[in-house]
């Protein structure tokens, strides 16, 4: 296998709480390829989010990561890997925005409220790049504008409150491009705009990752946005990779019945726009208990009793595809 930009081993993000430990990420492991588009998908509290925050150690208390590794490749195969959870805080910020970028589910959250978009974006060049502030200025006003906001020379000196939702998510998007970083983690990017603009974005983030060799891990609900822009898929359930694979497997012939149900759920996958997760069987459990054996069980149409409640799968190389379901694999039999 061709080593990937970035690996997730093992990642264990607790919520320590009064009433007891949330265990929101549990053992999540991953690959991100290089140059290319790992989609995340999962119904919601499956800890997609966590996950995105916990590779550039952006988990708050009460969270904790609390095990696991992140492994960052170099370009050379023959260069070590940086392991992100273990890095200095010096050399973890300038990792973030020059090599990893992140836009959040919430753009407010990221922006700051008292500069302007321009200067946001302008620092976070110069941060990194060494340009002047005019060439930096003009990668901005460009940025802007290719993420469809309108009159982006006079909109580069708006403040966030200024803009809509819809604008500002495109701002945060810009600011995370203009630093051109070799992957970009975009936490439901699209989901708060309209069908239009999130067309246009997901071109958008493709374009450029052409141009810039960029690797994209895509978080997001929508089947339809996977099956359209991602060469591989990861699917999540309570706070652990259950499925791992190429795009065209595990949204044509997912394996497991996670991933199955949550196909199954997306009426006409592949019709942009379409396609939201409706409901699988069942409900998530509340985040205190996790069911024994495999975590999906209650929920599975394939539940073997005596089995699948005692037995933790392990995961395992089913065809192209990683999976973790005790009905694939010698070593769960
Ligand atoms: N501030 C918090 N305090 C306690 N537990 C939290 C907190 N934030 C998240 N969690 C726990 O972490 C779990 C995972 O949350 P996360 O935000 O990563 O889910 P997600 O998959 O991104 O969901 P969504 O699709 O709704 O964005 C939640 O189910 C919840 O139990
Ligand atoms: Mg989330």
């Amino acid at each position: 296998m061709a080593q990937p930009l970035l690996e997730v081993r093992d990642l264990q993000t607790h919520f320590e709480l009064e009433d007891g430990v949330v265990k929101a990420v549990d053992g999540v492991s991953l690959t991100v390829p290089r140059g290319r588009t790992l989609a995340v998908v999962g119904e919601s509290g499956c800890g997609k989010s966590v996950t995105a925050r916990s590779i550039l150690r952006l988990v708050e208390r009460p969270a904790r990561i609390v095990g696991g590794q992140i492994l960052l490749y170099g370009d050379e195969p023959s260069d070590d890997p940086l392991d992100l959870l273990a890095a200095k805080d010096k050399r973890l910020r300038e990792v973030r925005w020059s090599d990893i970028a992140m836009v959040f589910q919430e753009p407010m959250a990221s922006l700051s409220l008292v500069h302007t978009i321009g200067n946001q974006i302008v620092e976070a060049i110069r941060l990194h790049d060494e340009i002047g502030k005019v060439a930096a200025r003009e990668r901005a006003i460009e940025m802007l504008g290719r993420v469809g906001i309108p009159d982006p020379k006079r909109r580069i000196d708006s403040y966030p409150f200024e803009l809509s939702g819809g604008m500002r998510q495109r701002a945060m998007i810009a600011m995370a491009l203009s630093c051109r970083p070799r992957l970009l983690i975009a936490d439901e990017p699209t989901t708060a705009l309209d069908v239009t603009t999130q067309a246009q974005i997901l071109d958008l983030l493709q374009d450029l990752q052409q141009e810039l060799g960029m690797a994209i891990m895509l978080i997001t609900h929508d089947l339809g946005v996977a099956a359209q822009v991602a060469d591989e898929v990861a699917v999540m359930y309570l706070g652990e990779v259950v499925e791992h694979g190429p795009a065209t497997s595990v949204l044509s012939a997912p394996k497991h019945p996670y991933s199955q149900a949550l196909v199954r759920s997306v009426p006409r996958l592949g019709q942009r726009g379409q396609a939201r997760l409706a409901a699988v069987r069942g409900t998530v459990p509340p985040p205190y208990e996790r069911p024994s054996g495999c975590r999906f069980h209650p929920r599975c149409d394939a539940f073997m009793a005596g089995k699948c409640d005692l037995t933790v799968p392990t995961r395992v190389r089913a065809d192209d595809t990683d999976v973790a379901c005790l009905l694939y694999g010698e070593e769960n039999r």
